[in-house]
């Protein structure tokens, strides 16, 4: 990067050479996020994936299975993106996994992996998510609470999908975390008695990039 605006483009041109991460952080509408995405999809896994070492899938994957939830529990995977906490999910051993997401090339992406068992376009700051109340194990949320992303009011409608017991995880960077809507938002359905914290733990969020840590939280519906 030459700069937090640019998006590179090197000697060989073309989009597959776009770098798009700096600018998520500056994201504020669901248009501009919508726009984004559908360029970055093509260079996402690529970037992200590789480039950057994005640690949150494994971590909310591996997070779900310490807490004890079945292999043959169906997952949501909300804000799919291009599939990485998909697949980071079926080589926990999960076997039955949705995805939703607001960005059809991002899903489109996600298709290709072979990981999921449903996915759907669904913009989560708009509910109710076409899905059945209770239906859930689980709904993991990875890199989806962001600024200009999902919002933590979302996570009332994500409850409704999930069954009595079953689990919410969610992984986000220090950067939103630190905003403070999303803490707040947590401690009032704790208050309230609609979820219950099971475990969380701070570590890497991009491996790759200096001082990039993140939170992953697992709670309990209930
Ligand atoms: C950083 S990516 C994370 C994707 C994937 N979970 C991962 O870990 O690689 C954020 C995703 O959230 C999706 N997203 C952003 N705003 C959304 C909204 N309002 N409703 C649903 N998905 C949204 C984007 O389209 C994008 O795929």
């Amino acid at each position: 990067m030459t700069g937090r605006n640019d998006h590179n483009v090197n000697n060989h041109g073309g989009n597959r050479q776009k770098r798009y991460f700096d600018k998520a952080y500056e994201l504020r509408t669901t248009e501009e996020t919508r726009r984004h995405y559908a360029e970055w999809a093509e260079v996402y896994d690529l970037e992200i994936g590789e480039e950057k070492g994005y640690r949150q899938p494994e971590r909310c994957a591996r997070a779900l299975q310490a807490a004890g939830l079945e292999a043959n529990a169906p997952v949501l995977d909300v804000g799919c993106g291009t599939g990485l906490s998909g697949r980071a999910l079926a080589a926990a051993g999960y076997a039955t996994i949705d995805g939703c997401d607001l960005s059809p090339e991002m899903l489109a992406k996600a298709e290709t992996t072979g990981a999921y068992r449903r996915l759907f376009e669904a913009d989560l700051n708009h509910p109710p998510l076409e899905a059945p109340d209770g239906h859930y194990g689980a709904a993991t949320c990875v890199g989806v609470f962001s600024f200009g992303h999902v919002q933590p009011d979302a996570i009332d409608d994500i409850l409704r999908v999930l069954r009595p017991g079953g689990y919410l995880v969610i992984g986000l960077n220090d950067h939103f975390y630190e905003e403070g809507s999303f803490p707040a938002k947590l401690q009032a359905l704790e208050t309230a008695g609609l979820l219950t914290l099971v475990n969380k733990e701070h570590g890497a969020h991009l491996e790759n990039v200096e001082g990039s840590t993140g939170w992953v939280f697992v709670h309990r519906k209930g």
